[in-house]
Parts: C-alpha cells; structure tokens; sequence
C-alpha cells in the first residue's frame, strides 16, 4: 500500500492555514502554512523568541489566534460544540518543557490521572493501560517511584507515558530533549520515532537541538524572527544543504547575522 502522505489527502493530519500569533499590536509571526503528516514528525525550529512556544500553544488551543486556521483532520479545535472541543482534544497529548508531572502523586498515579478523569475504565483497566504506557517508554514497573527519585531523562519519559495515556492521534512536545544529556536524549529521540510507528501518531516537536532535529525529523519549518514569518519549510537534511542562509546557519550552528551584534 502506498504510504499515506498529506498529498493523498488534503484534509488528513494538522493543517495550520493563514496563522498570525500576536500579542496585542505586536507580531509574533503571520502568514504560517503548514500540514503535519499522519504518522510523522514535524519540527518547529528557530531561534529563541521566535514564537515557537507561541505557536504551539495556539495550536493546542491554549491561546487563541485573531487570524488563520487549524484543523485536525478538517476539525476545528475551536469548534462551538463543547462535545466536540472535548473529544479532538481528547486525541491530542501534550508534553510540555517542564515535564509537570504531579510531585505529590507516584509515576503510576501521575499515568493514570488522564485515564480516571476521561474514561470509564476500571481501577484493574487503568492499571493495566498505566503499566502499558510506563513499558512503552521504558519505565516498565516503576509506578510506585516518586518524581522526585527519577532522573531527568526517567521525568521526561515519565511525562510522556502520561502524555499518551489516551492514546492520542497528536502527540505535542515543547523541547523534550532539553537539558538532557547527549546519550539520554539520544534514546528519547528513538522512543519518539517508536511511537511515530508504532501508535501512528503525528508528533509536533519544538526542539533547538541539532542532533535532535536531525534524527527525529520527518518536515519541519524555520521561524524567522527577523520577517516574522517561516522563511524555510521541508526536510532538514535537505534545508541545512539548499535552505536560505540563516536556516543552514542555525543547522550548521554558525553564528548569524542576529548573533554578530552582541
Ligand atoms: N503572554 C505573552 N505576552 C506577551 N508576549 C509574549 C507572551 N508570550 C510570549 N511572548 C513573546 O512572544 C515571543 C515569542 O515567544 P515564545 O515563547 O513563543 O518563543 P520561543 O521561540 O518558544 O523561544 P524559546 O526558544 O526561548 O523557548 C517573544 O518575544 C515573547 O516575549
Ligand atoms: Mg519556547
């Protein structure tokens, strides 16, 4: 069968169509264009302050943007019908930069509370699912432990488990990678791609880190701060070689132009 792409199908993955992000008068950035395939990774990139956390949390629904659209297999986040806000935002996962798992609750409860809040499983489904996810990120039978006693790279695989303890069709992650050490961010970077094939979800990473950016994915698009605008959008293998300057500086860690003055 012909791999499912977002040109078979117009309406199938996240398309983001004609989107603004300000803040008051002040923009962040505009005329953003973009369809997140099914079943792949999408990277948002850009320098600090260029508005990808911006972006993300619009398209989540956790701001909401004057301008433009977004559409989740042709459905609207923003839809009137709070029934329908409620199941499309059911199928979506979020891991945000800083983790936030519950501090007073163990790494089973934090997994489960998704569960106990939007399903009607029994306590012995939950625990089953709970065990399922914590396996998939590779924290198989650590639901008694604290947050406080996992380690960072253990924290960030922890949140994940809660992120798609729904079994989400869209997976969001705000730098998953950050502060994490080369080898742990290498095997989150892995465990994203497992979950990209194995669950056919469609991730929307923001992430800085190169190795990062080059192993994980799929499309991306190059925020510029300095036009406001995605001045770069495909594979970065093939924009760090043929993208416009500023994008094969970022991927290429030289110094740019917005650099050179401090
Ligand atoms: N609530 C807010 N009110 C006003 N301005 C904001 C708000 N949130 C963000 N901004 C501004 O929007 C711009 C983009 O911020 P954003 O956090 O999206 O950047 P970013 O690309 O995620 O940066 P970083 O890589 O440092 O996380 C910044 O200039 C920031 O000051
Ligand atoms: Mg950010």
């Amino acid at each position: 069968m012909a791999k499912l792409s977002s040109n078979d199908n117009p309406e199938q993955g996240v398309v983001v169509r004609d989107l603004q992000l300000a803040f008051g008068d002040t923009v962040v950035q505009k005329d953003l264009n973009f369809t997140v395939a099914p079943a792949s990774v999408f990277v948002i990139m850009g320098v600090s302050g260029c508005g990808k956390s911006t972006l993300l949390r619009h398209m989540i629904d956790l701001a909401r943007a004057d301008q433009g659209e977004i559409l989740f297999d042709g459905q609207r986040l923003t839809s009137d019908d709070p029934r329908a806000r409620a199941a499309l935002q059911r199928r979506i996962g979020v891991l945000f930069q800083s983790t936030a798992l519950w501090s007073s609750m163990t790494v089973g409860e934090n997994v489960a509370l998704p569960l106990q809040l939007h399903t009607a499983m029994r306590p012995a489904e939950i625990r089953d699912q709970v065990a399922f996810k914590l396996s998939l990120v590779g924290l198989a039978g650590q639901e008694q432990r604290m947050p406080s006693e996992l380690s960072g790279g253990m924290q960030k695989r922890a949140g994940l488990a809660r992120a798609i303890a729904l079994d989400p069709d869209y997976l969001f992650l705000d730098e998953p990678s950050a502060g994490l050490d080369p080898i742990t961010s290498q095997r989150l970077d892995a465990l994203i791609l497992r979950l990209r094939d194995a669950l056919k979800l469609s991730v929307i990473a923001v992430t800085h880190e190169l190795p990062s950016i080059f192993s994980i994915a799929d499309d991306s698009i190059y925020l510029d701060n300095q036009s406001k605008t995605a001045i770069a959008h495909g594979d970065p293998h093939e924009l760090v070689r043929n993208g416009p300057d500023r994008v094969q500086a970022f991927l290429k860690r030289e110094p740019i132009e917005a650099d050179a003055d401090a």
